[in-house]
């Protein structure tokens, strides 16, 4: 264990139950960074309420259970306990964990396995902003997830069956199948389904013929599927572009659309009815889960079947959290999905545990992802009010990063490679730097900035600690450390860095990567001030300094490359 305010806590929760008995042995000791020193402890202020001594006696108390402490502890002000850290213990342990391949990040035992719901877009739409947040950030939890060793199971929850089917299936039958085909794989998903609306809104034939389609939908019916498959196929096509454009970890293995579930919705109905979960209300069936009412004070159903016979959202839902307890045996199951849905989340892990289908052993987690702003503050809307297409968004951001960089000579497939991770890195990096719940502006300018916390930013702090090595004319994994802090920004980055491990480990359990960005923006910040202010290959530096700065550079470097690809964010050699 290296991360030091884990440490800290367990030492100073020995203190207390030594000092004041076994009962206080899991307070929480209330670490946090100092101005004054390395760490503060605050325990003793409220520790004393509840003793009903003076804070600084109760602090004293705890200062002399920590004689064999590898650093200083001072009592101060009205009972702080301030903690410095020797400088050999930080260097003894950073240089673990740059002996650690894993930079300290430990791995989980015993492995879980953890469900991630993430990315879901619309087959009948085209996928739209909204998407792209739910598919990064849950690429990234994915990524996290593995890295610590637990077994993740990715499920790409498709809007792929459902009414409006009829009508794009008689679309396609109009149009001809190969035109169809062409138009979905180009992304006009939208303009697809909005000819496919207009006709059905003003033309009675049309909608007639689109209402049988979906009975024979429905019914299985083999041409109607083959014609349902010719459509999905091609927007799936479509949909793989954007991730591999993104370099997002799904693939087609990952698919699990609402389609998926429909041999399931008649048995999930009939043993919720069976079991009394569910009871019929004015036609159709539904779960009154307790605890959730409407305005109107009555209590609000969860309809997993609806009067005139048909499924819907809702019912799909409580097939596949079933469905992923007990086929997939997972421990934690993750949905990655726009706030606005967080209503009907909690009535589905309501019905569930009413059901008895989601043991108390097993956390279902509804990681909420706000909305997309414009600069406005409005729903992010193109200049005419259309949603904005995925794929010309990410074009422009690859433009963008290619004019930045312009200038720099490099030749042609360099510079296309460059752009390419600096445009994508850029937009998932903005996406995964704020808090996952908080609504959020999409700005070109900002995300595409090369100072503050941006992709390029801690893109480029990575290049430049690459272009040190090429300049020391060695590569990163040839130093040898040890690790050695003498001067005070070689000792503030050394103590930074033994956090990445338990920072890693937040991430997962909290669902936050924005932790992750934080993290990795210090480093870059507390680098800069390293490189500022201690010569690494200058002349005149000795040998053996020198040496163990490059080892600093090192590790700093694979802590930086290790969480940026956690992040899912490319990490170009140069910039
Ligand atoms: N397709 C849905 C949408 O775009 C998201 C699906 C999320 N996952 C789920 N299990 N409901 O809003």
């Amino acid at each position: 264990m290296t991360d030091p305010q884990k440490v800290l806590a367990e030492r100073v929760q020995q203190a207390l139950a030594s000092a004041f008995g076994a009962e206080h042995a899991d307070a929480d000791p209330l670490i946090r960074p100092s101005q004054f020193a390395d760490f503060q402890a605050n325990v003793a202020m409220s520790l004393a309420k509840r003793l009903r001594r003076a804070p600084r006696e109760v602090a004293e108390a705890i200062r002399a259970e920590l004689s064999d402490f590898p650093g200083t502890v001072e009592v101060s002000g009205p009972g702080f306990l301030n903690i410095t850290l020797d400088d050999g213990w930080i260097a003894s342990e950073a240089t673990l964990v740059y002996k650690d391949p894993r930079s300290g990040v430990a791995t989980i035992a015993p492995a879980q396995t953890v469900v991630i719901d993430y990315s879901a877009p619309n087959a009948a739409k085209e996928m739209h902003v909204g998407h792209l947040r739910t598919t990064i950030v849950g690429d990234c939890l994915a990524r996290v997830h593995e890295h610590l060793g637990n077994h993740v199971i990715r499920q790409n929850h498709l809007g792929d069956w459902g009414t409006p089917f009829g009508m794009l299936i008689e679309h396609l039958l109009d149009i001809g199948e190969e035109a169809a085909v062409a138009q979905l794989e180009a992304g006009q998903g939208t303009e697809y389904y909005q000819a496919a609306r207009a006709k059905f809104d003003g033309d009675e034939s049309f909608k007639q013929r689109s209402r049988v389609r979906v009975t024979t939908l429905q019914s299985g019916d083999p041409e109607t599927m083959r014609l349902w498959h010719v459509f999905m196929d091609a927007t799936v096509r479509y949909f793989n572009k954007v991730y591999s454009m993104l370099g997002v970890t799904l693939t087609d293995a990952d698919l699990a659309g609402e389609s998926m579930y429909n041999p399931m919705l008649e048995k999930t109905c009939q043993d919720l009815e069976a079991a009394g979960v569910a009871t019929i209300s004015e036609g159709a069936l539904c779960v009154f889960p307790p605890g959730f009412t409407g305005s109107d004070d009555k209590p609000l159903p969860l309809i997993v079947r609806k009067s005139d016979g048909g499924y819907g959202y809702a019912s799909t839902d409580m097939a596949a959290i079933r469905y992923r307890v007990h086929d997939l045996k997972a421990d934690r199951i993750l949905y990655v999905v726009g706030a606005d849905q967080a209503l009907h989340f909690r009535m589905v892990f309501a019905a569930a545990r009413l059901a008895g289908w989601l043991p108390d052993t097993v956390s279902a987690e509804h990681v909420q992802i706000g909305m997309m702003l414009g600069k406005d503050g409005r729903r992010f809307k193109t200049r005419s009010g259309e949603s904005v297409k995925l794929m010309d968004l990410l074009q422009e951001a690859i433009d963008r990063a290619s004019a930045a960089i312009a200038d720099r000579g490099y030749d042609e497939v360099t510079r296309e490679a460059i752009t390419h991770s600096v445009g994508m890195g850029a937009v998932k990096y903005a996406d995964l730097s704020v808090n996952h719940d908080s609504e959020y502006v999409f700005d070109f300018d900002r995300m595409l900035g090369f100072t503050g916390n941006t992709g390029p930013y801690m893109q480029y702090a990575t290049a430049r600690i690459r272009s040190i090595f090429r300049k020391a004319g060695r590569s990163p994994e040839e130093t040898t450390g040890p690790i050695v802090l003498g001067e005070p920004a070689e000792r503030a980055l050394g103590l930074h860095l033994l956090g990445f491990g338990e920072t890693v480990e937040q991430v997962a359990t909290l669902s936050e990567p924005h932790r992750l960005c934080a993290f990795l923006f210090e480093t870059a910040s507390l680098f800069s001030t390293f490189y500022e202010e201690c010569p690494v290959t200058k002349e005149g530096v000795d040998p053996e300094t020198s040496a163990r700065r490059l080892a600093l550079c090192a590790l700093t470097l694979r802590v930086l490359e290790t969480g940026l690809d956690l992040l899912g964010v490319p990490v170009p050699e140069r910039m």
